[in-house]
């Protein structure tokens, strides 16, 4: 268990081995100083940065942008099939602050190609050259086989991110499991854990790398509940003392089925499993160190831990459940302001409550109410 300093994160393995390529297309092409990859969300047809190797200083982390709204994107994602621009200063009156960013860094040309895997559009990777009509026929040619390196260097971390969360799916299936932890509750804390660390991203130094593979890990949290008897995991009304006790072992358990199913689906060298691993472990982990299993302190619990807490606790507390109504969200932001920094991190809390219009905004987009 990784017991670092939070924001001691691992490091960004895909963002690395980005660079590497880069290194090897510049070997080629010298001018090209940026490649970076957008990945796209269909169920908030979002698309938002993910990793860049960029020679100098990013100009473009922690952006988003609805797809619908970016046409010449739109259009390329429709039409899958690449696009490139010999001066892009003639995009200068763009319809995104995305391309207005990337003239204002000085990239003057740009060669830009869908990736599509298993006939599904799942974002784009970038080319940036610092002169114009850099892309010639020939230089496109000799990028192509780098774009669809970069795309399934992506694609094969979320096909195995994907193969994990049916697994538990079909886990709590053959369970006849039907707990709280379905459908849109896991969409929406999945969505407010994102809201949480692209708010905290600049304090605590967090790259988009983190904060989507944060995003993915989130709605396994409860993993472990899979293995928590019927009995205790559906009863009605208040658990005995021992009856909880073994309710909390979920959190133990989740990370035994989690390193059973990377062993099993061979996919140890998957980046961020710690990250993975500390979600299903510290979830319920408190500040004061009144959490379990460990009690461990404040900074003590990773990060993804604290945001996960926040995430979590906020839509249980405002979502109907069968024995309880759901609160409205004043309520459920003063009583996680009360429980801060006892219970929640304080940052986390504060990061949820300033980004309101987002969160509101993901409730009306994901309101189906689970026990409907
Ligand atoms: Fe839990
Ligand atoms: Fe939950």
């Amino acid at each position: 268990m990784n017991k670092t300093p939070a924001n001691d994160q691992p490091q960004d393995k895909l963002n690395e081995r980005l660079g590497a390529i880069h290194a090897e297309v510049k070997a080629w092409l010298p001018q090209i100083n940026r490649i970076s990859v957008a990945l796209y969300d269909a169920d908030t047809d979002v698309l938002k940065t993910f990793i860049n190797s960029t020679d100098g200083d990013s100009p473009l982390d922690h952006y988003e942008a609805q797809l619908a709204q970016v046409s010449s994107l739109f259009d390329m994602a429709e039409k899958r099939a690449p696009r490139t621009i010999n001066d892009m200063t003639v995009m200068a009156k763009g319809d995104s602050e995305h391309t207005r960013k990337i003239l204002d860094s000085g990239y003057l040309s740009s060669h830009t190609v869908p990736i599509i895997h298993n006939d599904e559009f799942h974002g784009f990777v970038f080319f940036n050259a610092s002169v114009t009509d850099y892309f010639t026929d020939t230089a496109v040619h000799n990028i192509g086989v780098y774009a669809q390196l970069v795309g399934l260097l992506c694609i094969t971390e979320f096909n195995a991110i994907r193969t994990l969360q049916a697994a538990v799916k079909t886990a709590r299936e053959i369970s006849q499991y039907r707990d709280e932890e379905t459908g849109c509750h896991l969409i929406r804390m999945s969505n407010f854990a994102r809201v949480i660390a692209l708010e905290m991203a600049p304090h605590h130094d967090l790259s988009d790398e983190y904060i989507e593979f944060l995003f993915h890990f989130a709605p396994l949290h409860d993993i472990g509940k899979i293995a928590i008897p019927d009995g205790i995991l559906l009863k009605e009304g208040p658990l005995s003392d021992e009856e909880r006790a073994v309710m909390q072992t979920h959190v133990g358990k989740g990370v035994e089925i989690v390193e059973k199913l990377v062993s099993g689906f061979k996919m140890e060298s998957m980046p961020k499993i710690e990250m993975l691993k500390n979600i299903v472990h510290c979830h319920h982990e408190a500040m004061d160190g009144s959490g379990y299993p460990q009690g461990l302190i404040a900074t003590a619990i990773p990060l993804e831990a604290r945001i996960v807490a926040v995430a979590d606790v906020f839509d249980a507390l405002t979502s109907a459940r069968p024995y309880k109504q759901a609160w409205d969200n004043d309520a459920t932001f003063a009583f996680l302001k009360d429980k801060s920094p006892a219970i929640f991190d304080a940052d986390c809390v504060a990061a949820l409550v300033r980004k309101r219009d987002k969160v509101e905004e993901i409730q009306k987009r994901f309101n189906e109410d689970v026990f409907g």
